[in-house]
Order: C-alpha cells, then sequence, then structure tokens
C-alpha cells in the first residue's frame, strides 16, 4: 500500500517537472525545421505571393480581402501590438498582422492526434476512419511544412508555439489582439477554447469565420449520421454559430461587441481551383476594462 502510494507520488513528481522543464527549457517557442523543406511537400492552405517563388495555394484566397478577415475595415489597429494567431495553418493572417506592425505569435495543435476528430460509432464510419485519420495526418504535415516555407520566403519573425487549444499557457504572456479564424467550427468544445485564449487577451478579440444569418442566439451541431462516411468534412466539422452566438459567448468571457461585417472571400478549397467565393463573418469585440476611461 505504502509502496504503491509512494509510487503514484513519485510518478506525479516526474510529470510536473517534466512540464515544467517543457516550459522552462531554451525557448517556449518552436524552432524551423532544419532541413529545408521542398515546396511540393507543401499544403499551402491559404493563398500567397511569395518572393522569387510567386503565387502558391489552393485553398483561401485573402489575399485581396485580408484587412476585412483581420477586422482591420471595423478598426482594429495592429501596428505596435502583440498578436496571437489562434490556428495559423499556413500562416497568411501571421504574416499579415506582421506586415502590419505586429508582434506576431501563431499558434497550432501540438500534434496530429489533436485534431478533434468526429467520433461516429457506426460501423461504416468506422470503416472510413483510418482513411480519414491518414488523410488528416498528411494534410497537418503539410500544412506545417508550408508554414515554415512561407515563413522563411517572407522572412518571418512571427513566433510559434505549438499547444492545447484548449489550455494555452499563461508563459505566452498578454496580447492586444487575439485572431481567432475559422478555428471554432472545428473543436468539440469552441466556448473552452475561446475561454483559453480570451484569458491572455487585453484589449482585442476578432473571430471570423462563416455564419448563418438570424438573429438569435444559436449553434447548430452540424455531425450527422446522414453525412458522407467517405467525406473528410464529415469528421472536422462541428459546429456553425450564428453571429449574436459569438457575441453572446464574448460577452460572457468579458468583451463587448463593438462591430460585425460580412464579407465574401475567395476560397477555392471544394471546388478544385475554380474560384467561388465564401460569406464570412467578422466580429470584433474588446475587453471591457480596456474600454474604461
Ligand atoms: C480552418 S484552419 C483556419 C486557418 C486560419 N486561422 C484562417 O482563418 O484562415 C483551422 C486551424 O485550426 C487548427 N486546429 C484545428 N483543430 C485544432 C485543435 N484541436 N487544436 C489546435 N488547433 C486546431 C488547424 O490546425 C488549423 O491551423
Amino acid at each position: 500500500m505504502f509502496k504503491e502510494k509512494f509510487k503514484a507520488l513519485l510518478n506525479k513528481a516526474r510529470a510536473q517537472n517534466g512540464a515544467s522543464q517543457a516550459v522552462q527549457s531554451t525557448s517556449l517557442y518552436a524552432e524551423p525545421p532544419n532541413e529545408p523543406i521542398e515546396i511540393d511537400s507543401c499544403e499551402f492552405y491559404h493563398h500567397f505571393n511569395l518572393p522569387k517563388i510567386g503565387e502558391v495555394g489552393q485553398g483561401w484566397d485573402l489575399r485581396e480581402t485580408v484587412n476585412e478577415y483581420l477586422g482591420v475595415t471595423l478598426g482594429v489597429e495592429y501596428q505596435g501590438k502583440r498578436a496571437l494567431d489562434l490556428g495559423t495553418a499556413s500562416g497568411f493572417l501571421s504574416f499579415a498582422m506582421e506586415k502590419q506592425g505586429s508582434e506576431v505569435v501563431s499558434y497550432d495543435m501540438a500534434s496530429q492526434a489533436q485534431w478533434n476528430i468526429v467520433p461516429y460509432q457506426e460501423p461504416r464510419f468506422q470503416q472510413a476512419l483510418p482513411k480519414i485519420t491518414q488523410q488528416t495526418a498528411l494534410s497537418y504535415q503539410g500544412i506545417r511544412r508550408s508554414y515554415w516555407f512561407a515563413h522563411h520566403a517572407l522572412s518571418s519573425s512571427a513566433k510559434v508555439f505549438y499547444g492545447d487549444v484548449y489550455h494555452l499557457p499563461d508563459a505566452l504572456g498578454r496580447f492586444d489582439v487575439v485572431m481567432v479564424g475559422m478555428i471554432l467550427p472545428h473543436l468539440r468544445d469552441p466556448f473552452q477554447a475561446l475561454y483559453s485564449a480570451s484569458r491572455l487577451c487585453d484589449d482585442t478579440i476578432v473571430v471570423t469565420q462563416q455564419c448563418p444569418l438570424g438573429e438569435q442566439p444559436y449553434g447548430l451541431f452540424l455531425p450527422s449520421v446522414q453525412n458522407s462516411p467517405d467525406n473528410f468534412e464529415s469528421y472536422h466539422a462541428w459546429w456553425v454559430f450564428s453571429e449574436q452566438c459569438i457575441i453572446n459567448m464574448l460577452a460572457v468571457l468579458g468583451f463587448v461587441h463593438v462591430g460585425t461585417k460580412r464579407v465574401s472571400h475567395k476560397c477555392s478549397a471544394r471546388t478544385r481551383g475554380q474560384d467561388t467565393y465564401e460569406e464570412c463573418s467578422t466580429i470584433v469585440a474588446k475587453r471591457r476594462s480596456s474600454l474604461r476611461t
């Protein structure tokens, strides 16, 4: 009995020691890969114009509408600010914020195992799961490489943190602006993620994603056994939220709504290279205490 208790205490101490070492070790931030990255091994989630390379990308093309996406047209200022890009993917938003004068931390998941894959229990979904998991892993690795490829090509100074979106560490410090672009629909517990990021935000939160129309604060649960088991999105899309739903979530977290704008952004992700437009809402809220004069 005593032996078991001692063992448990020892393991706890080791785990705690390991965790604090991880935070205190050389740097909190990720290092760029040691080896040069082949462009063909990258999956660019965003379109970019890269110096000496030209245009790359096969998904969201925010080059013309980035100011709307980032909330600049709603008055969000990036010059001289510390900004967090939650769910950076290929990093286009991070590099855009940096270009506008922010000191940027790009955040993404530490391991592909952190993707919240919808856990369908029906056998036909279970059968398709190994293929979906493999596709998720390949996409995750390709997108991560694309981030570092663009980071290098653009000579970016953005720092990168890989971790748990539900528990952002205090060690990341305080942020003036937290950009939450198109990540909440992919999370099982979007409110916890928003809470976790909002804790580090002193001033402005920007949420940009597709929002269905309507005045009511509602969320729709997207997974359904009617979805196709072979469709990647069946496993990765959890929610859509009305604008008022996001505004209410932010209000609960102590942020006052200051503006919303619906804008169509170019996206070829679902149409194999053909340009289509997706309407997204950008919602800006400010920490209540930052509004006091
Ligand atoms: C759809 S992309 C959005 C990219 C970018 N923020 C934008 O608005 O264009 C979603 C991002 O969220 C990240 N993500 C998804 N699930 C996550 C999780 N459970 N933990 C951490 N990051 C996650 C993905 O790795 C990806 O970078």
